[in-house]
């Protein structure tokens, strides 16, 4: 019967769609258990907070297109959320993370199931606390291969190893951000930096716990590189060994050939490596690219043992890479600038070349006044910091829900698409600049639309170079320069044919950087600098992107238990 067969293949046609578009990825399970750990580093030992008991945390491998559960078992001392940095989680904000952004914290004594859906990311990306600063001790890889049945731009690398620069505090990070935020006073620097959780040969009693990487003479590996650390961005090399950047925060990249990579808190790259040198030990090593003047920062230089498979007498002296000088910013640009989307065929870019949000955020560290003088920041105020001249202030309610459920006076949506004060950004600064507003304000967004931020560096107190970071999206680094953003002149620079997608950049100091994206997931996403100190100021905002008007293009429904906001 017609009807009855046609009936039959329409029913079979749903099904193979509805399979076809929604079980596209494999589903994986985590467990997390955070826990206090005794660790002992550049001579002393203290307690942590950890994932499963390792620095760094596990790894979640995953296919492109897949799906992670991840449950998070708070075994710890006091609440705490886990962002996955660089998943744009489609439609899903209830599982982003960031503490009172999108959730309350996960409080001890209780777990919480995150569901962390992939959708084009492919590469390296990582996931960490987004509770003050437990990301210090709390962080880890996330592998993203290829699909299956697809496979990298280039020759499959022989095998793969993944670098995750860390800081390291002797004191407990909690009471450091919550003494300096007390007093008003910069933050105590780490006391090293780390590679996968070790400071390595250079630092006090480190010699002989460096991590140690063994490589089989002519295999090329793919090399995947994570800047956990704190506050500093960093130069990274190998001795003798030539680096590869094939992908920037899990997005394909034409091939750099290059001898050092200056990588900001936040980003990921991942790097070809053959060993191809006489078998040998190499050094790994990493310090700081810092290029503002009188930056409270660490200064150390991490190392880690580049060690080939095989029998050879053992090197007296192992070769440390030459890394470019600290506050080397011409390095930094030299490496930077070349970084261009592969926009190929199989890895096409998509650059929003209508806009219709335009944002141009003021990127300031400033002055909060102190009540009776008495703070230890310049003048005696206390250190502060802003985007467009508000300082966030972090709700106790998450922004999420607020929105989700209206809830008047958790935040306001009116953060503006200017500065509240428009001034000489990069020139000399005058008192009057030095303030800022306080506020929890919020950009609305509609859904599909073209959005363009124009970040600019300012001047005031430090410029520095500030690797800013947005929730929920990967966008187009369309342009930067130095100096003020000219409206006529700047946007002639553009890049629009392929420029990186990425989730984080270092806005250049005293200068500026475009991004484009368009708003196609809706939800609540925070925006802010990566380096923790000028989080905890308030270097931060929330965009709030609407809903379509379809299922598809809306919001998921909250999971049955989000953690609860106030602690009974
Ligand atoms: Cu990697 Cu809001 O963070
Ligand atoms: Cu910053």
């Amino acid at each position: 019967m017609g009807n009855y067969n046609n009936m039959a293949f329409l029913v079979l046609a749903l099904v193979g769609f509805m399979f076809l578009s929604k079980a596209n990825g494999a589903i994986h399970y985590y467990d997390f258990h955070l826990q206090e750990t005794n660790f002992t580093r550049v001579c002393s030992t203290k307690s942590i907070l950890t994932v499963n008991g390792t620095l760094p945390g596990p790894t979640i491998t995953v296919n492109r297109g897949d799906t992670a559960f991840i449950n998070v078992h708070n075994q710890g001392y006091y609440g705490l959320t886990v962002h996955w940095h660089g998943v744009k989680n489609p439609r899903n904000p209830w599982s982003d993370g960031p503490e009172n952004i999108t959730q309350c914290p996960i409080q001890p004594g209780t777990n919480f199931t995150y569901e962390v859906i992939f959708s084009n990311e492919e590469g390296t990306l990582w996931w960490h606390a987004h509770s003050d600063w437990t990301r210090a001790t709390v962080h880890g890889a996330i592998v993203i291969l290829p699909a299956a049945g697809t496979t990298y731009p280039f020759a499959t690398p022989d095998a793969q190893e993944t670098v995750i620069l860390g800081s390291w505090f002797k004191g407990d990070v909690m009471e450091i951000i919550k003494e300096a935020l007390a007093n008003g006073g910069d933050p105590n620097v780490s006391d090293a930096f780390t590679i996968n959780g070790q400071p390595g040969d250079l630092y006090s009693c480190s010699n002989g716990t460096a991590y140690r990487w063994l490589v089989d003479y002519g295999k090329t590996y793919l090399l995947r590189v994570i800047n956990a650390v704190m506050n500093e961005e960093q130069f990274f090399a190998i001795a003798n060994h030539t680096l590869t950047v094939v992908a920037q925060d899990a997005s394909y990249i034409k091939p750099i050939t290059t001898s050092y990579i200056m990588i900001t808190p936040g980003q990921t790259m991942d790097i070809l490596v053959t060993a191809n040198q006489p078998p040998s030990h190499y050094y790994m090593a990493s310090h700081s690219f810092m290029d503002g003047t009188n930056v409270s920062h660490h200064n150390g230089t991490t190392t880690a043992i580049v060690q080939y498979n095989g029998n050879y007498s053992t090197p007296s002296i192992t070769p440390l890479p030459t890394l470019p000088a600290e506050a080397d910013s011409t390095a930094a640009d030299n490496f930077t600038k070349q970084i261009r989307a592969l926009a190929s065929e199989e890895h096409p870019i998509d650059v929003p070349l209508e806009i219709h949000s335009r944002i141009f955020m003021a990127v300031a560290v400033n002055e909060r006044i102190c009540p009776n003088s008495s703070c230890d920041g310049p003048d005696n105020n206390a250190l502060s910091a802003s985007l467009n001249n508000i300082s966030f202030v972090i709700p106790s309610v998450d922004v999420l829900q607020a929105y989700y459920q209206g809830t008047n006076g958790v935040y306001s949506s009116n953060f503006p698409d200017n500065p509240l004060n428009p001034y000489n950004y990069t020139g000399n600064v005058t008192s009057s600049t030095i303030y800022s507003d306080f506020g929890t304000r919020a950009r609305m967004i509609g859904y599909g639309e073209g959005v363009e931020i124009i970040f600019q560096g300012t001047n005031i107190i430090a410029a520095e170079n500030h690797p800013m970071h947005l929730h929920g999206f990967s966008f187009y680094l369309v342009g930067t320069g130095y100096g003020n953003f000219d409206n006529t002149t700047s946007p002639k620079t553009y890049n629009l044919v392929d420029p990186p997608e990425v989730n984080t950049i270092g806005v250049p100091k005293n200068g500026w950087a475009t991004i484009r994206f368009k708003a196609d997931n809706p939800g609540v996403w925070f925006v802010h600098c990566h380096l923790e100190r000028h989080t905890s100021w308030g270097m931060d905002t929330v965009l709030i992107v609407r809903n379509g008007n379809t299922t598809e293009t809306s919001m998921l429904p909250p999971p049955a238990h989000m953690p609860p906001c106030s602690k009974s």
